[in-house]
C-alpha cells in the first residue's frame, strides 16, 4: 500500500487523517443515525475514543466541503492481498452524491499501487445507501453471507453483501 497522500475531488479536499480528526470522528459517531446499520446506535464520547485513537493516523482520509470536515473514507490492507473500502458521511452531506465522488478519488489512488487487484466492501443488505454507493463505483455484489451476531441489529437475518471492484474492472468505472 502506498502512504496515504492528499487528494482533491471537485468539492472535496481530502486529507490522510492525523490525531487532530479524532474530535470529528467522535462527534460523527455520536449520531445513531450513522451508526444505525454498524451498531445500532451512537457510541459515547469515550467508546468512540476508545475505538478511533489507536487508528491514527491510519489509511484513511477526512474529506473536508470547503473547510468543514464532512466525513471519512478508508482503504485497509486485509488479508489475501485484499484491501476493503469503507466510508461514513454526517447525515447533513447524505444524498449529494459525496460518497461516491469521496470514493472514486480514493479508490484510483489506491490503484495507482500496482500491488492492489482486488478492493471488497461489505456492509448490511438493508443498507441501502451504502449499496448505492457501491453499485455507483462499479463494484459487483458477489455474494451474501449471513453471520451469527451476539446481538444482531434489525435486518441481520438479510446478511451482509460483499462487494468488490477489479484493477480491471476499475479502468472502465473509475474513469
Ligand atoms: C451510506 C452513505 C455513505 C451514503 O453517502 P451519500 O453521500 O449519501 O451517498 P451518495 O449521495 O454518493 O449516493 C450514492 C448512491 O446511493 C444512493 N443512496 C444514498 N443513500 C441512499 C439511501 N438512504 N437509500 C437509497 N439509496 C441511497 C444515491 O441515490 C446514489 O445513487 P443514484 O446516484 O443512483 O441516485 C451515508 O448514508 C452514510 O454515511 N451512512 C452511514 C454510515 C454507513 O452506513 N456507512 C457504510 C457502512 S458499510
Amino acid at each position: 500500500m502506498t502512504p496515504v497522500r492528499p487528494l482533491r475531488t471537485d468539492r472535496l479536499r481530502l486529507a490522510p487523517t492525523t490525531p487532530e480528526d479524532l474530535p470529528f470522528l467522535v462527534e460523527l459517531d455520536s449520531d445513531p443515525e450513522v451508526l444505525r446499520h454498524i451498531l445500532g446506535r451512537g457510541r459515547t464520547a469515550q467508546e468512540a475514543r476508545d475505538y478511533w485513537a489507536p487508528q491514527l493516523p491510519g489509511p484513511m482520509w477526512v474529506g473536508h466541503v470547503d473547510d468543514e470536515p464532512v466525513g471519512w473514507w478508508a482503504l485497509w490492507p486485509r488479508e489475501g492481498g485484499v484491501t476493503e473500502l469503507g466510508y461514513r458521511l454526517a447525515r447533513r452531506w447524505w444524498r449529494q452524491g459525496l460518497a461516491v465522488e469521496g470514493a472514486r478519488a480514493v479508490l484510483d489512488d489506491g490503484f495507482a499501487d500496482p500491488g492492489l487487484d482486488v478492493v471488497r466492501a461489505e456492509t448490511m443488505v438493508v443498507n441501502a445507501g451504502s449499496r448505492g454507493v457501491m453499485r455507483r463505483l462499479g463494484m459487483r455484489e458477489v455474494r451474501v453471507e449471513v453471520r451469527r451476531w451476539d446481538e444482531p441489529l434489525p435486518g441481520a437475518e438479510q446478511g451482509e453483501v460483499v462487494s468488490e471492484l477489479t484493477r480491471q474492472d476499475s479502468r472502465s468505472t473509475l474513469s
